[in-house]
């Protein structure tokens, strides 16, 4: 493990003004004293081609690259059609591939979402988890972070407001760090 322990974080919006890129950059300013939370942007990483899994774009090998060096990896998920954005299950996809070179092979990972409705993106993070099982990843399990209503916790500059929200992401990126130590030692 690294001296700084490293969290890769992405967010499967591109929208400017998303909610679930706005919450990821609050767990940067959230995250416990010693670790740090890096955002990789997904905005350049283009449709999943499998022709191309043997010579993948360089934004896709820096992807990989950064997920491979991260201690641990924090996902961040919209709910589209009560499931995840094809934005970030392509950005998965490419990381994946191809057969026998996953970069997210055996990493530590948790999982926050946001969505206007009332549940907080939790079936598009049900969906999430389903897809850990096949690249080998080691989902925390709780807290689980769900932001319901996402445009009352937030205010016009992306901030989260809501006080409650903070403890939660607080405590799933502590979680998230005990959790890859207790998995280092086995
Ligand atoms: C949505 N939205 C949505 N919300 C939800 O709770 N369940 C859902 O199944 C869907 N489905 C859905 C599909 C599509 C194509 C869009 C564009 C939106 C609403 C969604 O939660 C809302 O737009 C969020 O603001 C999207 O996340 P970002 O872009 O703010 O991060």
């Amino acid at each position: 493990m690294n001296e700084t322990f490293t969290i890769l974080g992405f967010a499967g919006s591109l929208r400017k003004n998303s909610f679930n890129k706005a919450l990821l950059r609050n767990a940067v300013e959230l995250a416990p004293a010693g670790v740090k939370v890096e955002v990789f942007d997904l905005d350049e990483i283009p449709p999943f081609n499998q022709d191309f899994e043997n010579r993948p774009p360089d934004r896709v090998k820096e992807f990989k690259a950064k997920i491979r060096a991260a201690d641990a990896i924090l996902i961040v998920t919209p709910e589209y059609n009560y499931s995840i954005s094809g934005v970030l299950k392509n950005a998965i996809d490419w990381a994946s591939r191809p057969y026998g070179d996953n970069a997210f092979d055996d990493k530590p990972v948790a999982i926050m979402g946001a969505s206007t409705g009332m549940l907080g993106a939790a079936r598009a993070q049900y969906h999430l988890r389903q897809c850990f099982v096949f690249l080998n990843m080691h989902a925390l399990n709780k807290p689980e972070v769900m932001v319901t209503f996402a445009p009352h916790k937030f205010d016009e500059n992306g901030r989260l407001t809501d006080e409650d929200t903070r403890e939660h992401v607080a405590a799933l990126l502590q979680g998230l760090v005990d959790w890859a130590k207790r998995l280092e030692k086995k």
